[in-house]
């Protein structure tokens, strides 16, 4: 499995975000899914095996087994795997890289890749590869990926003018009331977020962040509408569905929690809920365009073999 400093940055990431969450709750709330288990439902193959890639803890994979899928899930956090076996012993879940699966050509009917594919700095080319390999001739793969949405064409580079400007400049930091960057690590922090900018993939809108411990990191690329599909389709998949999904979290990613409802903030409500005003926003862009403020892309693909 690679070890690069990317690679081992997500695992660190990901290892803090699920040694947070809970399991067995988790599990649950796959039955009220509005958005994702439909898609399941009627494209995933109830012939054959299906693969989960990076699948976290595991959730999805314990719940469409349930439902009588037979499920197979990878993650490269081993604690995941851990938690998995430990709560639910019997699942088939192994540690491996979505970019080198522990699975022989053609193992699969079908593939899921929710929120995965954008966390590889190189782009997610190899990731695509792998997942046709393990698929066999007319194997379904559902992948859902973060939305570079219309309005965040327009409202990020604006944003990151004002990082680059303002945020990081000390002493706007100070007249803000803000703690100061540690002088010490400024110029190693300056360094590193140079490097990420010389590494990411221009096609993609590139996600920066800065971690307490790490400093900055490279957290995920968000995706223009089409630039996967077309991707897809140079590796040898087929279209066949492919739709922007607007979801409540994208308030959050964008305003925290200000068009929340009061008490389904994030992270208390795993569901979160909008209020009056940021249901009122969400309707007025969806009638704009589906496309405007969608949280993701979802794709439906089919292997040619
Ligand atoms: C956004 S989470 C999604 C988890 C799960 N699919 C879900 O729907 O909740 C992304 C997951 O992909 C995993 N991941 C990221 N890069 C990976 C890689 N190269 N190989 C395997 N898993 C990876 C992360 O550890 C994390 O658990």
């Amino acid at each position: 499995m690679k070890t690069d400093q990317y690679t081992e940055e997500i695992v660190y990431q990901w290892q803090k975000t699920w040694s947070e969450k809970d399991l067995v709750q988790s599990v649950e709330s796959c039955g009220n899914d509005t958005v994702l288990l439909p898609y399941f439902v009627r494209y995933l193959p109830k012939n054959g095996k299906i693969l989960e890639s990076g699948c976290g803890f595991g959730h999805w994979v314990v719940y469409l087994k349930r439902m009588g899928y037979q499920m197979a899930g990878l993650e490269i956090v081993p604690e995941c795997v851990e938690t998995c076996k430990k709560f639910f012993p019997e699942t088939e879940m192994k540690v491996g890289d979505v970019r080198q699966i522990p699975y022989p050509d053609n193992s699969f009917t079908g593939y899921i890749s929710i929120g995965v594919l954008e966390h590889m700095i190189e782009g997610p080319e190899k990731t695509i590869m792998e997942m046709y390999r393990v698929l066999q001739s007319g194997g379904i793969s559902i992948i859902i990926v973060p939305a570079f949405n219309y309005f965040m064409r327009l409202w990020y580079p604006i944003r990151q003018l004002f990082v680059k400007l303002l945020r990081r400049n000390e002493f706007v930091r100070k007249i803000l009331g803000k703690q100061s960057y540690p002088s010490s690590k400024n110029h190693e922090f300056k360094l590193k977020i140079k490097e990420i900018e010389e590494k990411v993939q221009s096609q993609f809108w590139p996600v920066i962040g800065l971690d307490i411990v790490k400093g900055p990191m490279f957290i995920e690329y968000k995706c223009k509408r089409g630039h996967l599909e077309g991707l897809l389709k140079s590796k040898g998949f087929e279209i066949v569905e492919s739709a922007p999904i607007s979801h409540p979290h994208i308030f959050h990613d964008i305003f925290g929690n200000l068009f929340l409802k009061k008490g389904g903030e994030f992270p208390k409500g795993e569901t979160l809920q909008l209020n009056f005003c940021g249901r009122f926003i969400l309707d007025l862009f969806n009638a704009l365009s589906p496309h405007f403020f969608n949280y993701v892309y979802i794709y439906v693909v089919r292997a040619n073999k």
